[in-house]
């Protein structure tokens, strides 16, 4: 089983059987709240029957065209549905199938923009520790996650370097939405260029809000002096908006939230609430132009996958911005946020716990780690509320929170005060 730890699962399985609205259900019939849309990924809540419908109606009409050489009208409707979200000018979009697919397919559009305009020589790709940016062996490469990272090493691609991550506790625990402290470790990006030249870099790629790794959030500033010092130099900045696009953080995506504008989005997850396996990568049109233009005749982007734009998932994405557009979800997560972070920094002196942060419809939670444990206070915490029907995420010693956008105060109280009673309960 992907990231799990197979044998402790087998031993005590825990498997989803429905979905409805907020709530799963569970093999052994209980109903569980769902405190994290899934993996991030169902924004718009469970089971929403006009996506089930789109998706039968498409199986039924077109189940599969092919996606090299033809194509099907669906793909390019929902292109521009998705070019809508995006901020402006980011309206050229290229469909994938995982957020992991982004990343990679962003990485190369990278490499293959600087080719096409005569500096074939920027190849290095600058990340950031702490990163994540799925499991391809490009997004492991800019990611910083080393136990991602550790058995691949040898593999890694060659030019790659990392910034410092933002998480600092010292300064910064306890905020409220963006933290006050840490604009400066943009300035380290100067110190890459100062080493490798500006002229072999092609692209920084950082997630807007850091998701997976534990809930870091942007410190106020520091996403700013990113933008500024990568167009200084005419290196792109990419967004991995895996998790912060449709909604998460009460606005379309996180550049609208933060207003900070990169020249390529990277998105899966909620662009279909995870109905179908679907990603995208959104890139500013002259980014497009340059690699289209840059080919006399014949194929100008030597990439794609065979479900690039797979009718099934183009379906669901035009079902999901509807519900998206007509429920006015982005918006309702923006005016539920301020009642969800009240209710997450409840948590602050709970037992075990060191930090909590937020923003949008997103917080950590983070413990104190057993001594000679790491990451067994949150696995036993994740595991009582799971057992109390309450869905959360654990990742080292945070817990996270991410609960579908249609989610009810009173369900947020649920899931606080259900991780409350877990924390009093593990030692
Ligand atoms: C920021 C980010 N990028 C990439 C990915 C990988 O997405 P997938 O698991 O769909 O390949 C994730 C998954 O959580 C993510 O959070």
């Amino acid at each position: 089983m992907p990231f799990t730890a197979n044998r402790q699962f087998k031993g005590q399985p825990r498997l989803l059987t429905q979905a409805k609205g907020m709530y799963y259900t569970s093999h052994d019939g209980r109903r569980i709240l769902d405190g994290t849309s899934g993996l991030w990924c169902v924004n718009a809540g469970h089971g929403r029957e006009e996506i089930v419908q789109a998706i039968a109606r498409q199986a039924a009409e077109l189940d599969y065209a092919p996606s090299f050489q033809i194509g099907h009208p669906d793909s390019f409707r929902a292109a521009s549905a998705v070019a809508e979200i995006m901020p402006a000018g980011l309206d050229r979009i290229f469909f994938t199938n995982s957020g992991s697919e982004s990343v990679d397919t962003a990485l190369k559009i990278a490499l293959a923009y600087h080719r096409a305009r005569g500096e074939g020589q920027r190849t290095r790709l600058i990340g950031r520790e702490r990163g994540y940016h799925g499991v391809g062996f490009g997004g492991i490469s800019v990611g910083g996650i080393s136990p991602n990272r550790k058995a691949f090493s040898g593999a890694l691609l060659p030019s790659v370097d990392h910034l410092p991550h933002t998480h600092d506790l010292a300064h910064n625990a306890n905020s409220r939405g963006q933290p006050e402290w840490g604009a400066h470790l943009a300035d380290e990006l100067e110190r890459l260029v100062a080493l490798h030249d500006a002229s072999t870099i092609a692209a920084v790629i950082v997630e807007p809000m850091a998701g997976s790794t534990g809930v870091l959030i942007p410190p106020k500033g520091y996403l700013e002096r990113l933008r500024a010092i990568t167009e200084k130099y005419g290196i792109l900045l990419i967004f991995d908006e895996v998790i912060c696009a449709y909604g998460r953080l009460g606005a379309p995506t996180a550049a609208a939230r933060l207003s900070v504008t990169p020249d390529i989005i990277t998105m899966a997850k909620g662009i279909s609430n995870a109905a179908v396996p679907a990603g995208a990568v959104a890139v500013k049109r002259a980014i497009h132009d340059t690699i289209v233009d840059a080919t006399a005749s014949g194929i100008e982007f030597f990439h794609g996958y065979t479900y690039s734009g797979h009718p099934l998932a183009t379906a669901a994405i035009l079902a999901t911005l509807d519900i998206y557009k007509r429920e006015q979800l982005f918006k309702r997560a923006a005016d539920l946020s301020a009642a969800f972070e009240q209710a997450a920094h409840q948590l602050e002196d709970a037992p075990h716990v060191v930090d909590v942060r937020n923003l949008g419809l997103v917080a950590g939670i983070e413990l104190q780690p057993r001594e000679g444990a790491p990451g067994a206070r949150a696995s036993e915490a994740f595991r009582h509320c799971f057992d109390k029907g309450v869905m959360v995420r654990y990742t080292g010693d945070t817990l996270a929170i991410s609960p579908p956008l249609i989610i009810e105060e009173g369900q947020i109280a649920e899931i606080f005060d259900t991780i409350r009673q877990a924390l009093l309960a593990i030692q």
